[in-house]
């Protein structure tokens, strides 16, 4: 047996590297919501982080040895995680998930498919071999996500010692849509998940979906216990990391952007289908519409990092969010107020800056697990924002109270909830802006990863 006694197990991990042009290794920190919450959790606590080499420079950090104390990257062979993380978990699983078919034409489960599927099962079973292998005897071993769905049954069989954890950052489609699935495959990644002694959720209704799509493919959770953890914003780290001397540069720079006395519309994401960014941008071009008192007088300030680039619907989904910006701006614009202001390249700092500057947060996601930024605009916001949120994000059944809650398919309807946000009176923001940050607060990471530590070794 390894000597490990914590193990968590995902796709992505905490760090990845670039080979710089002189040759050397430079460290960055992952991106999304798992690493996110994740982060909290470092070597200190004795846990080791099992995850994938994903890039050129961390298969580079892999051969010379490079890495850093509590994390180990699996190098897979490059096709083979290809299909398991692009073919399988981001265009079919992602999919399903997060209801993003245009099902006239998608999807099409064919030779192509199952040949991706071996590869999956193939890049499970490199994490359940390396989990058996690093973990101490009873060790809790904590497996994320989509990509990894098969491991807690192959863990299972490989280690009967160890108590098994799976958690869902995504939201969990209901049977009628997880149903596209071929019978064999839902059935596979149902068990799959169900080896694990508990499975984790975002919000009650993903782990209701769940139980739902057990019970119609696999006869019910049998012993499998089901919890829900609603992973909270970090107050502490975002309030003091918010107020460095970067993030104020990057403030004085986006407020040249913006000019002066001009109220603010912020999004940060992920250039990410289920983001909804497009008709994001279509709702602020209505509001420009319906509501031509505010042009000259808001800008929407839009930040879109790139994800996911390896496939074409996000290239060509990374495109039409530029095109609409670059018209909006063209067609609205005046030589001193340009309407959009779009940045695409990942910036932390900016993201904060952004967020302390924030007068309304637009989050409509299509679907989404939680939706992080949701809670942190307004723990950060200088002076308290408005936060227009999509009734399908998981984030909706913490913040809906205080939210102005739209349906994201709805541009008319998001438009109306932008002017209203705008036009709120500023008490009023005030008080819900208060009341947002404390429920979003809630479950602080650390706290988050510890509770589902503590579940699981009474599970
Ligand atoms: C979501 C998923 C994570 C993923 C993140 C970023 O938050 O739940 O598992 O890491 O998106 O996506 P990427 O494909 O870049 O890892």
């Amino acid at each position: 047996f390894g000597a490990a006694q914590v193990l968590v197990a995902s796709n992505r991990g905490p760090v990845s590297y670039e080979v710089a042009d002189d040759g050397s290794l430079r460290a960055k920190r992952g991106g999304g919501g798992l690493v996110s919450g994740l982060s909290a959790i470092g070597p200190e606590a004795g846990a080791l982080w099992v995850c994938s080499a994903l890039s050129d420079g961390d298969r580079e950090a892999v051969r010379r040895g490079v890495g850093e104390d509590g994390v180990r990257m699996l190098d897979v062979p490059a096709d083979v995680h290809a299909d398991a993380y692009n073919g399988i978990a981001n265009s079919v699983l992602w999919f399903v998930h997060h209801m993003l078919y245009q099902t006239p034409l998608e999807p099409v489960f064919g030779a192509e498919f199952r040949r991706q599927w071996a590869s999956y099962e193939t890049y499970n079973r490199a994490f359940a071999e390396a989990l058996a292998e690093e973990a101490a005897e009873g060790a809790a071993v904590l497996v994320q996500d989509y990509h990894l769905t098969l491991v807690p049954g192959m863990l299972r069989e490989l280690r009967p010692d160890l108590r098994i954890g799976h958690f869902s950052h995504t939201p969990w489609a209901p049977p009628e849509y997880f149903a596209m699935l071929p019978d064999d495959i839902a059935r596979q990644v149902l068990q799959g998940m169900l080896g694990a002694d508990r499975l984790g959720f975002l919000t009650r209704r993903w782990a209701d979906a769940f139980t739902a799509c057990c019970e119609r493919f696999a006869g019910g959770p049998g012993d499998t216990r089901i919890g829900v953890h609603g992973l909270g914003a970090d107050a502490d780290f975002l309030r003091a990391r918010s107020h460095e001397a970067d993030v104020d540069e990057r403030m004085a720079a986006l407020k040249e952007e913006i000019g002066e006395g001009r109220r603010t519309i912020v999004r940060v994401d992920r250039t990410e289908l289920s983001k909804n960014i497009v008709r994001g941008l279509l709702a602020y071009r209505q509001l420009l519409d319906d509501r031509p008192e505010w042009r000259e007088r808001v800008v929407h300030v839009a930040f879109a990092y790139p994800s996911r680039q390896d496939l074409a619907v996000y290239r060509d989904y990374t495109a039409e969010v530029q095109r609409l910006a670059d018209e909006i701006n063209e067609r609205y614009g005046t030589p001193g107020w340009r309407p959009v202001v779009l940045h695409v390249k990942d910036d932390f700092a900016r993201s904060l800056a952004a967020y302390r500057l924030a007068d309304v947060a637009l989050v409509n996601p299509i679907r989404d697990g939680m939706n992080l930024v949701a809670k942190e605009v307004p723990v950060v916001s200088d002076t308290g924002c408005a936060l227009v949120l999509s009734r399908e994000a998981g984030a909706h059944e913490e913040l809906g109270d205080d939210a102005i809650t739209v349906n994201p398919y709805d541009v008319v309807e998001t438009a109306g909830a932008l002017h209203e946000a705008l036009s709120m009176r500023p008490e009023d923001r005030t008080e819900r802006s208060k009341r947002l940050a404390a429920a979003a607060t809630a479950l602080p990471p650390a706290r988050w990863f510890l509770d589902q530590l503590e579940a699981l070794r009474e599970a």
